[in-house]
């Protein structure tokens, strides 16, 4: 047999030929060829271990059986997967394996979609040669299947464990977590956690999904239904901007689980426990089932006819005496494009108002677009190409929470491709410690650093292929190294050691993410991502992701769901529609400073809770009293629906079928999996309802609307970005006294929006919230683990108990968002850069 090239391998499997890249094993070359082989050790996306043998294959010339998934093809290869003595050595693994393996499958969760129980119908004998007691493992003698839990979803059984490692590796090599190890040897070998510690980091489920039998199962569905009771349906994440497949496993009326639905471009099969636990606000505990309307003081149960006619009623009489422009509207970019783009439409033709957003956490938003963010942020974006990094550089992100799925695409790049990372950040995060070096700058001091790098790219000559060095010093403040290390804590020798690392990089990646975003402060450093960009020429040689952050973010900008869509789209709507409004749009916290000036009367609100999220509570508070019309659509009863005039029941994106836009651009369909819960409808029936009360629907067939929407999607967003390099000047952060110590606010690792506060299984992951603080602060202030520590700001306060962190840094804090009994966002300030605050132990 004659091979194709210097790197490619022909061989003879069950009489086939095939020719294979080199390197290839035997089992991915059967499986090419459809030829199934079965596994239990073996998983595509883990380095092979060869520790269950059930793979065994028969080549000639060899005396022994083979492990298939192990071994590499050779030229000339022959091999029978399906001989006698194939089907023998797979009888003799079948029958080892279950010599301590208990007969547990009329209980076992795993029944029915178990590896060990297909194949042992398959190849096993039903007899044993093992006539002794069964080795029992036994934890806790009141279990009844000797269940042991090891994280908060986390439940293991060692008898039916088949130590094929696949748990322990995946943790290891795909999440760099040490939080699970096999313990002991032979039969006595237990899957277990490190004294002290549990299975809880945020890819925790990915271990139960993996595991071949029922060693692993998980509360979330264990004993609630059997497999083949059930049906599933293909959906994305609602959460994350990454956009990760999965399925959703349901019956009937009812949602049991979530699993990976491998995309190889996003997701590679992994998923984060936000998006695996996250579907049970598909459930119908705690939610919002029927409309309500405030009588006499109190929200009463109404009928949808009730309620939209007095919302109608209302917001005409607004527009007819004051004007659209009097009323404002705030969407969820977790809700699907249908709503969005239905939000927009109806503001813009109906209401006749550009008061329209979705950007609601963030603070000091321009009405126009941002030029340079906005530009930046439409770049093209692949999250398979960070694979192809020999430079990934990670700024003003906490990327694992925000992008759980390119944080494992970063953490692929660097443990199996050699990529080098970078992080600028002002705190340590989980990825950073994978990174060459980890650059914790000072609060609020990123424009500086970043100056440094381009000065430093400036005296390693990259300056001059772009332009003159002087014109470059005219560009930046501070323009020199020295400079900015002073100002950014990072010494001249870091920096230079990036700037050189830039420089040199073939294939450079940069990821900017929330920290950036929500800052007002980011248009300035879009600008200095921008200079370091041209002169690292990474838009030449590599890509570029200022990455939003939701689930529809990307499909919600697309759509237009912003005060100023943009001057391209502003044309194509008034093109699509017939009409614009000709007024100017308020952006979110504009909507509210507008209605404490009393100069808006109403706020339409779908799917997000300000009260809890959006910076300067108290205002926020504020603002929402001081409306005289507050319509509320949500899932849950939240601070803000407690506001209301009218709160509607908003459906979950599992009870209707539309398409989310992820980070990269892609558009990806996700079904219903079950019919809206209670009275609760999609974001878009609520709209078109509404607009059918008011004036006329916007659609009279969803599919034809579907067409409409999908024109703007295909529009091409991507913005050309100058060719020159852009002013960037650091302005030091005024600091009041009395206020010293810089906050951030972020998210718990298993927390993502208000939602997810509500779900069962993610809840008993975040615990209560909290303050993270450094040991030499909490030894300044005369804390220890768990004390009270009263936060201060200009604008309000909050008591939290004290996380004493080893990993951040003495200057800063950090606050956890989204935690309704803690609403951190009173502490923020709505037109400084840096949260600061005072902090002080409360003496029980
Ligand atoms: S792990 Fe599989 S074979 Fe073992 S008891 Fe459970 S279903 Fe049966
Ligand atoms: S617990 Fe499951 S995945 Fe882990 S070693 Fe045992 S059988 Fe394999
Ligand atoms: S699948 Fe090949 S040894 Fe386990």
């Amino acid at each position: 047999m004659a091979e194709k090239d210097n790197n490619s391998v022909s061989l003879t499997i069950n009489g086939r030929e095939i020719s294979v890249p080199k390197g290839t094993t035997i089992l991915e070359a059967a499986k090419q060829l459809g030829i199934y082989i079965p596994t239990f050790c073996w998983h595509p996306k883990l380095k092979p271990a060869g520790a269950c043998r059930i793979c065994y294959v028969e080549i000639e010339k060899m005396p022994k059986l083979m492990v298939s998934c192990a071994t590499p093809v050779a030229p000339g290869m022959i091999v029978h997967t399906e001989s006698e003595k194939v089907k023998q050595g797979r009888r003799a693994v079948l029958e080892f394996t279950l010599i301590n393996h208990p007969l547990d499958c009329p209980t076992c969760d795993k029944g029915g979609e178990c590896d060990l129980q297909d194949l042992t119908f398959r190849h096993g004998v039903d007899q044993s040669r093992f006539d002794f007691d069964k080795y029992r493992f036994i934890r806790d003698k009141k279990s009844t299947f000797d269940d042991f839990r090891l994280g908060p979803e986390i439940i293991r059984n060692q008898n039916r464990c088949i130590l094929c490692y696949k748990c322990v590796r995946a943790n290891t090599e795909i999440f760099g977590e040490d939080d699970l190890g096999a313990f002991q040897r032979g039969n006595i070998t237990e899957i277990d956690t490190p004294p002290g510690r549990q299975v809880d980091s945020l890819y925790s489920g990915n271990l139960v999904e993996i595991c071949p039998v029922g060693a692993l199962t998980n509360t979330d569905w264990r004993y609630k239904i059997r497999v083949w009771n059930t049906q599933t349906v293909n959906s994305i994440c609602p959460y994350h901007a990454d956009g990760a497949n999965i399925k959703i496993w349901k019956d009937r009326q009812n949602v049991f689980r979530v699993t990976s639905r491998r995309n190889d471009a996003i997701d590679e099969g992994w998923l984060s426990d936000v998006t695996r636990y996250g579907y049970q606000i598909a459930k119908p505990e705690g939610r919002l089932l029927n409309p309500l309307m405030k009588k006499g003081g109190s929200q009463v149960a109404v009928t949808w006819e009730e309620a939209l006619s007095a919302i109608a009623r209302k917001f005409k009489d607004i527009k007819d005496n004051k004007g659209g422009v009097c009323i404002g509207g705030m969407i969820s970019p977790q809700l699907d494009c249908t709503s969005v783009y239905a939000f927009s439409k109806f503001f813009r033709t109906i209401i006749h108002s550009n008061n329209v957003d979705f950007r609601t956490e963030y603070r000091m938003l321009p009405e126009i677009p941002e030029d340079m963010y906005s530009r930046m942020a439409s770049q093209e974006f692949s999250i398979a190409d960070i694979e192809k990094a020999d430079l990934i550089m990670v700024l003003d992100s906490d990327i694992m929470k925000e992008h759980p799925n390119v944080n494992l695409r970063i953490r692929k790049a660097i443990t199996q491709k050699g990529a080098r990372l970078y992080t600028l950040n002002p705190v340590e995060t989980k990825t950073g410690a994978l990174s060459v070096d980890e650059m914790v700058f000072r609060v609020g001091t990123l424009e500086a650093l970043l100056n440094g790098v381009c000065a430093g790219l400036a005296e390693a000559g990259s300056a001059s292929k772009k332009g003159d060095t002087a014109a470059l010093k005219k560009c930046l403040e501070p323009h020199t190294v020295k400079d900015a290390a002073q100002i950014s804590g990072i010494s001249e020798e870091r920096i230079k050691a990036f700037a050189r690392a830039v420089a040199h990089a073939q294939r450079p990646c940069l990821i900017a993410g929330e920290w950036l975003t929500e800052s007002s402060m980011r248009e300035k450093l879009a600008g200095a991502v921008h200079n370091l960009a041209l002169l690292g020429s990474l838009y030449e040689k590599g890509q570029i992701g200022l990455l939003a952050r939701a689930a529809n973010s990307k499909g919600a900008k697309k759509l237009g769901a912003l005060p100023h869509p943009g001057p391209g789209m502003i044309e194509k709507m008034r093109q699509t529609w017939g009409e614009y409004p000709d007024v100017p749009g308020l952006a979110s916290d504009r909507m509210i400073r507008a209605s404490v000036k009393q100069e808006l009367d109403a706020l339409f609100i779908v799917g997000v809770n300000p009260m809890l999220t959006m910076p300067d509570g108290q205002f926020v508070r504020e603002g929402l009293e001081k409306l005289d019309f507050l319509v509320v659509a949500d899932l849950y009863e939240s601070e803000t629906t407690q506001m209301a005039d009218v709160v509607l029941p908003l459906s979950s994106w599992a009870e209707y079928g539309d398409r989310f836009v992820n980070l990269e651009g892609r558009v990806q369909e996700f079904q219903d999996a079950i019919k809206p819960l209670g009275q609760s409808r999609p974001g878009y029936m609520i709209v078109n309802d509404l607009a059918a009360q008011l004036k006329s629907p916007l659609f009279s067939e969803k599919s034809r609307f579907a067409d409409e929407v999908d024109t703007f999607l295909n529009e091409n967003s991507v913005m050309p970005v100058p060719e020159t390099l852009v002013e960037v000047r650091f302005m030091e952060d005024k600091i009041n006294p009395e206020f010293p110590t810089p906050m951030l606010v972020v998210d718990q690792e298993h927390h993502f929006g208000h939602w997810t506060e509500k779900t069962k299984s993610l809840s008993v992951f975040c615990g209560e919230a909290a303050v993270e603080i450094s040991s030499a602060l909490a030894e300044k202030i005369g804390v220890v683990n768990g004390d009270i520590i009263r936060i201060e700001s200009e604008v309000g306060k909050v008591n939290l108990p004290a996380r004493i962190s080893e990993t951040i840094d003495a200057e800063v804090i950090l606050v956890y968002r989204n935690f309704s009994a803690s609403p951190v966002n009173i502490l923020q300030m709505r037109k400084r850069r840096v949260d600061r605050v005072k902090i002080t132990r409360v003496e029980s």
